[in-house]
């Protein structure tokens, strides 16, 4: 069970005469009045009997009074805080009766509840860390934010290679008119050599029939002698004549020319594996990089989640960019009742014990906001002492120059909700 205020009596305690009362146990607590009158000093002392010497005021004594501030606090846990006399002299009695001191209270006392403007003033990775650090998530997240951050670098790495490669890939030349792959020349390189034995055979043809011409002149010449291998000879010269008369020599050139027609080619061939390559990277490159934007999501999801699945103290809540939301708006977009919803509820997380929390200057709260505020307060089961310019119904108490203003309440006014009409 958090710890709450039951009763308060205060005497001379900044603008205070004398003011005593009991807020009400769960929810609004608004202590109304003009400017000046004291609704201040009220929540200066109980920040003082409660929050030890730093929340000393630095004049708690009443001017004009002779009489030392005497201060009274009676907590739901039984404890009674007391300061008194010139010095405002702690005096602590624990459940029991017995003596003790600040450190008692400071178990179960939230710096925060009694100094909320010290949450709500911080920075908004302040305030982000302090929701983190309730909700017991922040190492987690921070390493996520880390890993995105890296991840993210990578991808915009990976991105500008992809560009590059894409718009050099777009830039080679490409060629229609050729194969797709390399041309060999071997195999024109072995017609070509057919053709030459061939040729080679015709010219020794060709010489052994000169060969045959010349012993036929010699025969001539050795006419009488040989007449008888004449004939013969006659006879081999005209076969031979014959077997060379209608050989035809076939041309290289054509191969030749396929040839050199190769290397230009075979360098265009080579121009668009290049280029396919080229495509085949920058391909890659984007596949990577749509990669990296998946792991990004991802981890974008991890995040969301682990918010989400976190015990938030109140729904709404999250973080993003290191930055506190609520319903999705930054601090700064926050309404300020919004504002002090939200610092209430994670003010309370941070220390659950202590049941109850101080807010200054509840003007900015329009009187239905004011109402649904003491209702989330009332379901919470915390307790909220408010103070306000203001006279009207939604006050518990009015105080005017530095006493309670007697309030008469109409007969047929009802109960308000929140207060403690
Ligand atoms: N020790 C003190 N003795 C007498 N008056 C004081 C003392 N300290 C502050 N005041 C006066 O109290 C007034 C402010 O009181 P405060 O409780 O803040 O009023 P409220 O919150 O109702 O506007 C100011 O006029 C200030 O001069
Ligand atoms: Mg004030």
């Amino acid at each position: 069970m958090s710890v709450k205020i039951n009763a308060f009596e205060f005497e001379n305690v900044k603008r205070v005469k004398a003011v005593a009362m009991q807020p009400t146990e769960k929810g609004l607590t608004v202590i109304g009045g003009k400017n000046g009158q004291g609704k201040t000093s009220v929540l200066d002392a109980i920040a003082w009997a409660l929050g030890g010497d730093k929340f000393k005021p630095s004049e708690p004594w009443r001017k004009d009074s002779t009489i030392p501030p005497h201060l009274k606090i009676e907590l739901s846990n039984g404890i009674i805080v007391e300061r008194k006399g010139k010095n405002g002299t702690l005096k602590v009695i624990d459940q029991n009766g017995n003596n003790s001191g600040q450190a008692l209270l400071n178990k179960f006392i939230s710096q925060f509840a009694l100094d909320l403007p010290k949450f709500m003033n911080s920075t908004s990775k302040e305030k982000a860390d302090t929701l983190l650090k309730v909700i017991g998530v922040g190492d987690k997240l921070y390493k996520l934010e880390q890993d995105e951050q890296i991840l993210y670098n990578q991808r915009t790495a990976i991105g500008r290679i992809a560009d590059q490669k894409a718009k050099h890939a777009k830039e080679m030349p490409e060629y229609n008119d050729v194969p797709n792959e390399i041309v060999s020349a071997a195999e024109l390189i072995k017609k070509q050599q057919r053709i030459l034995a061939i040729n080679g055979e015709n010219q020794r043809k060709r010489e052994q029939a000169d060969k045959y011409k010349k012993a036929l002149t010699e025969a001539q010449i050795a006419f009488e002698e040989a007449k008888a291998r004449l004939s013969q000879a006659e006879k081999d010269a005209i076969i031979a004549a014959k077997s060379a008369e209608d050989l035809i020599d076939e041309s290289t050139a054509e191969i030749e020319a396929n040839i050199s027609e190769i290397e230009e080619i075979n360098r265009k061939v080579r121009a668009n594996l290049e280029k396919e390559k080229a495509e085949e990277e920058a391909k890659y490159y984007s596949t990577q990089y749509a990669e990296a934007t998946d792991a990004i999501e991802n981890i974008r999801k991890e995040k969301y989640e682990l918010l989400n699945n976190a015990q938030l103290p109140l729904p709404g809540l999250s973080v993003q960019d290191k930055e506190l939301t609520y319903k999705g708006y930054k601090w700064d977009n926050m309404s300020s009742s919004d504002q002090l919803k939200t610092a209430t509820a994670i003010v309370r997380k941070l220390n659950p014990e202590c049941g109850f929390v101080l807010i200054d200057k509840l003007e900015q709260m329009d009187v239905d906001t004011l109402q649904n505020f003491g209702q989330w307060l009332e379901a919470e089961g915390l307790q909220a002492i408010a103070t306000r310019v203001s006279n009207g119904d939604e006050c518990s108490i009015i105080i005017d120059d530095g006493y309670i203003q007697d309030i008469v309440k109409p007969d047929n006014k009802k109960e308000w909700k929140a207060g403690v009409f």
